[in-house]
């Protein structure tokens, strides 16, 4: 293959909510809205006809997760123990919508570290897990935004795995030459889709928007990844589920249930899907030749702490250590498509020419990507 069809990560870009919220702060508004739901509630469940609410605890979800705190868009609304969701107004249609926004955020900044101006960029992926409207695709109102002229964009759902599978689709028009620069962008504004009154979860996930840019080798810069080889795969499963859609309005009565947000059976997801994906990132490293020991470092999709432990222990034949496997789950909570992303961004600049690391991703669907590069200059 020459170099016009092999298809390298030219740049990453990151754009980082301003605020966060700590586990404290999040555990206590959670417990004073607990408190307040128990005391308005305390006849009714003292007849036993609802249920008394459990305080939840910091200590609790580091244990569990790993997260300690996360950034979000809409703070205070979430702090709010009377409304605990993000307030985000609409806007009118002649202003850029803020899913597109905080996308053209992280792609600029992918642009302007490849140099590359956004008329020669030919396609822009917009993938992620929650789009804000059905359409036009926040990709053509990116690609609109970011004055990229001629070309074209659409947006594409796999859930915790858009990133990946938007750089395979990225990947293979490089390969066919359909493209020669191609954006994915991955806006995740998790706090949306979160039910910040679920005990179980309200602790998961946070706001963020990051961009790929994938480009042909022969005008990618001089320092850069190649992509070594990509793998995607998806198997149906119910045990992460969210069932928002347009279709909702047609049944009024269902229309408020929690399942129209974020929910899941997360022991089971646990047990599942740490062994699909490790051996599935066994299976392409041998299809690719890789031994455990040719693997520098792992950017893992960042959605639980000891899901990553088991996982790099079971790739690497080792427990990793921070440096092979780095996390963001601390400070970043799960972002859905955008977490194996941001590891990768804010910790390959370290890696010399010649080391090889894997990008994979995991969640709804079930679906796992895996994407094998090789770092060059
Ligand atoms: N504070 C305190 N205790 C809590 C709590 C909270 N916020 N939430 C749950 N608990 C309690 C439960 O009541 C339960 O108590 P019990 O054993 O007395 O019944 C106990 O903690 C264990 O709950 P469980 O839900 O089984 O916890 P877990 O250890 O499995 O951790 C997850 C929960 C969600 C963090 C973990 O299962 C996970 O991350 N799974 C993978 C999820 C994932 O990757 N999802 C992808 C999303 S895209």
């Amino acid at each position: 293959m020459t170099d016009a069809h092999i298809p390298v990560i030219s740049a990453t870009g990151l754009f980082t909510p301003t605020d966060s919220i700590s586990n404290e702060e999040l555990v206590s508004s959670f417990n004073a809205y607990v408190d307040l739901h128990n005391r308005e509630n305390a006849q009714a469940i003292a007849a036993g006809e609802v249920d008394e609410l459990q305080h939840s605890s910091v200590e609790f979800i580091e244990k569990a997760s790993g997260i300690k705190s996360r950034f979000v868009l809409s703070k205070a609304p979430i702090l709010d123990p009377e409304t605990m969701c993000p307030q985000l107004p609409e806007r009118p249609n002649d202003e850029i919508s803020i899913l597109a926004e905080i996308g053209v955020k992280a792609a600029r900044q992918a642009l302007d570290r490849a140099g590359r101006k956004p008329e020669d960029v030919d396609a822009v992926l917009c993938a992620c897990s929650n789009m804000q409207r059905a359409y036009p695709a926040i990709a053509v109102e990116i690609q609109d935004a970011l004055g990229m002229g001629d070309g074209f964009g659409f947006d594409m759902n796999v859930a915790c795995s858009s990133a990946t599978f938007g750089i395979q689709t990225a990947a293979d028009y490089i390969r066919s030459g359909s493209a020669k620069s191609v954006l994915v962008i991955n806006p995740e504004i998790c706090s949306g889709h979160l039910n910040w009154r679920d005990r179980d979860s309200h602790f998961i996930f946070g706001d963020v928007a990051t961009a790929i840019l994938v480009e042909a080798k022969d005008i990618a810069p001089a320092q850069h990844w190649e992509i070594v080889g990509t793998k995607l795969k998806t198997q149906f499963s119910n045990n992460i589920r969210n069932n928002f859609g347009f279709l909702n309005r047609t049944a009024p009565e269902t229309r408020d249930h929690k399942d129209k947000l974020f929910v899941q059976e997360g022991r089971k997801v646990f047990k599942e899907v740490v062994p699909m994906v490790a051996t599935m990132i066994g299976e392409q490293a041998g299809r690719l030749g890789l031994k455990s020991e040719d693997i520098r470092r792992l950017w893992l999709h960042q959605a639980n702490a000891g899901m990553n432990r088991l996982i790099a222990q079971r790739v690497l034949g080792h427990e990793a250590n921070d440096d092979e496997s780095p996390t963001v789950l601390d400070t970043y909570a799960n972002t859905s498509s955008a977490g194996s992303i941001i590891a990768f961004h804010k910790h390959s600049d370290d890696l010399k020419d010649g080391d090889l690391g894997l990008i994979c991703s995991f969640g709804a669907g079930y679906s796992a990507g895996t994407v094998f590069v090789r770092k060059v200059g």
